[in-house]
């Protein structure tokens, strides 16, 4: 199934890479989303989850695929193989995505998948369908720093030609700052889940944790899924999500997604995955500017972010 699976997932992709481009962004109920997204907006608001269904929200480059890649494995007591059955995309379908035809929207894929799914979803905390909340499925929050988030983001936005054009470095922040970029704010969509965390039972969860112990970061996540596995097994699954062992595991590189689309020769998917690269993008007057803003935009909240380990 997993060859016929990618082949048919990536050759999709490359026969709609025609009508690809980087679409425009449309707000919905002010939150800026793809074109392609806004205009299927209805059927995206009224999905209904299985209660057994698990939501893995992020704000986009915080840590998704990695998140994605170690609740696969703990579901299946961290078979490697049984985890390359297909690619992350396929696996774990992208709620709210819509592509040209003939490619298969994240609501295909979900209509074709048994519960209990692994859904992905960068929609913030208001945008959700609200029978997620309805029907109680737990739900993964992985959160990211903001500059090393905006820096990734903005080398993905380089190399995904469907997202906007990212413009030059200096612009882009602005943008970020302002809430101008597909899926909009970073500030409200940290925010909007932190608020509603424990009367949702949300589990939120820092990128620079995982970083800094993805042992102890896995077991958190096996905990809220209520799984128990051995301590070999997690020892095996920190291995097998290692940056340098998913940057060459094809399934999870997003090698899937063939270079007319993501032009992995401009910025790999893959790119980095470190705690600090802000500091080879910012100048000390744009850390400063940005840091001035963000004291203001954070006024009252009290997340625990770390952008330094
Ligand atoms: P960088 O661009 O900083 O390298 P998402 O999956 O949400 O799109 O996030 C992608 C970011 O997570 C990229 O960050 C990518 O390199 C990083 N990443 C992906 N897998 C990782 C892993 N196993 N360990 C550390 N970082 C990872």
């Amino acid at each position: 199934m997993s060859g016929e699976e990618e082949l048919s997932f990536s050759e999709a992709i490359l026969r709609a890479s025609g009508s690809i481009s980087r679409f425009p962004l449309i707000p919905v109920r002010g939150v800026p989303l793809m074109c392609s997204i806004a205009n299927n907006w209805d059927s995206v608001w009224s999905f209904c989850p299985d209660p057994a269904d698990l939501l893995i929200a992020t704000y986009p480059k915080a840590g998704t695929t990695w998140t994605q890649e170690i609740v696969d494995l703990l579901l299946h007591n961290g078979d490697a193989e049984a985890c390359k059955r297909a690619p992350t995309p396929v696996r774990s379908p992208f709620l709210e995505m819509f592509s040209p035809p003939p490619t298969s929207s994240g609501l295909d894929y979900l209509k074709n998948t048994d519960p209990p799914r692994i859904i992905k979803t960068h929609l913030p905390f208001q945008l959700v369908p609200t029978r997620f909340w309805e029907n109680r499925c737990k739900v993964i929050y992985v959160s990211r720093n903001a500059k090393d988030n905006l820096v990734s983001y903005f080398h993905f936005d380089c190399m995904n030609k469907a997202q906007p054009e990212p413009g030059p470095w200096e612009g882009y922040i602005s943008k970020f700052m302002h809430g101008e970029l597909s899926w909009g704010s970073w500030y409200d969509h940290v925010k909007g889940y932190w608020a509603e965390r424990e009367k949702r039972n949300i589990l939120y969860l820092f990128y620079e944790d995982m970083k800094e112990n993805p042992r102890r970061e896995v077991e958190r996540i096996m905990r809220y899924l209520d799984l128990s596995v051995s301590d070999e097994v997690i020892s095996r699954i920190v291995e097998l999500t290692s940056f340098k062992n998913m940057k060459e595991n094809p399934m999870t590189n997003y090698s899937c997604v063939p270079p007319p689309v993501f032009d992995q020769s401009i910025s790999p998917f893959m790119r980095k995955g470190e705690v600090g690269d802000w500091r080879n993008h910012f100048t000390p007057e744009q850390s400063k500017m940005f840091d001035e803003d963000y004291e203001k935009q954070m006024k009252g909240v009290n997340i625990p972010f770390r952008d330094l380990i």
